[in-house]
């Protein structure tokens, strides 16, 4: 079965998120987690940026061994060879190395020719070669490219020795089967294709990016380029954990696999939101709170009975340590039954149930969700009332104290 390469660039591509920016210690961390995961490529950032982003590349490349690390560069020398600066100590390392191909982005932000493009390409691959074997040319804005001048330009630079050709969608414009076939047509006509490995790189402005990034799979990809909680550029990249299961949970249909632990992707997203600040939404697959969360009566007994009923994963495959049933308003007996049990009691009797049953809705009505007090409340026979009624707690007294600078407000 053929692997997929998965390649994050939640360092390089993540970090440009508006007000994602890292230091360089939170940047190895997360090098870190990635490595553990087992990613095959971490892009560490862009080495000529800055003398931070020169210094974070230059860490990362320093510490991970396991996984390529990459550096990403333009097309022209001193970008090329302070990627090989910062890679210098890197046990397997990769420069990459792009130009915009699309007659947009040729005409109005390079003012460039497509000759000219193709000439300086070709040189900045030779150029990369002389430092490592492992090189990556990317066709900015390859889903927006004309067809023949991505096959002329992909052929010529696989010719002085590309060994992945990257083919982003660099502004989410493309629809999945659109992009699919690109990937078809260019892996088709290019006579020295096989010598290269296919790269998907895609963002999420239509929020098609994992889509996109499967219909390339389907049609050749060998490599998906990733971040963490789907970080990037404006609406962000393909999201790592959701491509990553997608494969992984669809792998006899896609026949094809991925080789990472999939159990740290819950503990790298909480690392990188924690380290950005940007959270995970509760309904965000795979990572959000709510992925492997039932509320309704029925799914909670459904999932009682046979986990697989409303689950298509196992939440402690993806590092949850289980999937959770959430006790509100919709809930029924059964989960009821099983949550109380887990905490420990037992229950003696149907009518008891149904006692505990009538209590917990009429709870429920009033509360979002219940936790584990309210049932032992609840259990031990405190009335819902008395919990959550108009005498449940009495304010006695409030004291709010604000101080800016020398100025103080003090009230009682
Ligand atoms: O979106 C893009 O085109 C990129 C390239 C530099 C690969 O990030
Ligand atoms: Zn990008």
């Amino acid at each position: 079965m053929d692997k997929v390469y998965i390649f994050d660039t939640t360092l390089r591509d993540g970090e440009q998120s508006p007000g994602a920016s890292m230091t360089l210690n939170e940047k190895v961390r997360i090098a870190s987690a990635l490595e553990k995961m087992k990613v095959d490529v971490i892009e560490a950032g862009f080495a000529i940026a800055s003398e931070g982003d020169f210094q974070s590349v230059k860490a990362v490349a320093d510490m991970v061994k396991e996984s390529q690390v990459c550096s990403l560069s333009r097309a022209n020398k001193e970008d090329i060879e302070r990627s090989a600066q910062a890679l210098v100590n890197a046990a397997q390392p990769r420069i990459h190395t792009f130009i915009a191909t699309s007659p947009i982005h040729m005409e109005m932000k390079l003012r460039m020719s497509p000759e000219a493009v193709l000439e300086q390409a070709v040189k900045a691959v030779k150029l990369a070669r002389n430092f490592t074997d492992n090189v990556e040319f990317s066709p900015e804005d390859a889903g927006r490219s004309d067809i023949d001048f991505l096959c002329q330009i992909v052929e010529q630079t696989i010719a002085v020795g590309a060994t992945t050709i990257n083919l982003p969608d660099t502004v989410g414009y493309t629809f999945p089967a659109e992009f699919g076939n690109i990937f078809k047509q260019v892996i088709e006509r290019v006579p020295n294709s096989h010598k290269a490995i296919f790269s998907a790189h895609c963002h999420n402005d239509l929020g098609l990016a994992v889509a996109n990034s499967m219909a390339a799979i389907e049609n050749g990809a060998r490599q998906v380029e990733c971040t963490i909680n789907g970080l990037g550029e404006r609406a962000g990249n393909t999201a790592l954990e959701e491509i990553v299961m997608a494969i992984r949970t669809r792998q006899s249909f896609i026949q094809k696999k991925v080789d990472l632990d999939t159990t740290q992707l819950v503990p790298t997203s909480r690392l990188v939101a924690g380290i950005t600040g940007f959270p995970v939404q509760p309904n965000k697959a795979i990572v959000g709170a709510n992925a492997f969360a039932h509320e309704s009566g029925i799914h909670q007994a459904g999932v009682l009975k046979s986990r697989e009923t409303y689950e298509i994963m196992d939440a402690e495959t993806v590092g949850w340590t289980s999937n959770r049933l959430v006790l509100g308003k919709h809930s029924g007996r059964a989960a009821l039954k099983d949550r109380i049990e887990q905490l420990g009691y037992t229950i003696e009797s149907d009518e008891q149930l149904n006692t505990l049953f009538h209590n917990f809705k009429a709870l429920a009505d009033r509360k979002h969700e219940l936790y584990d007090d309210d049932l032992q409340a609840l259990i031990s026979g405190t009335d819902s009332d008395e919990m959550t009624g108009e005498n449940a707690y009495q304010l006695v007294s409030l004291n709010v104290k604000l101080s800016f600078g020398n100025f103080s407000l003090c009230t009682d």
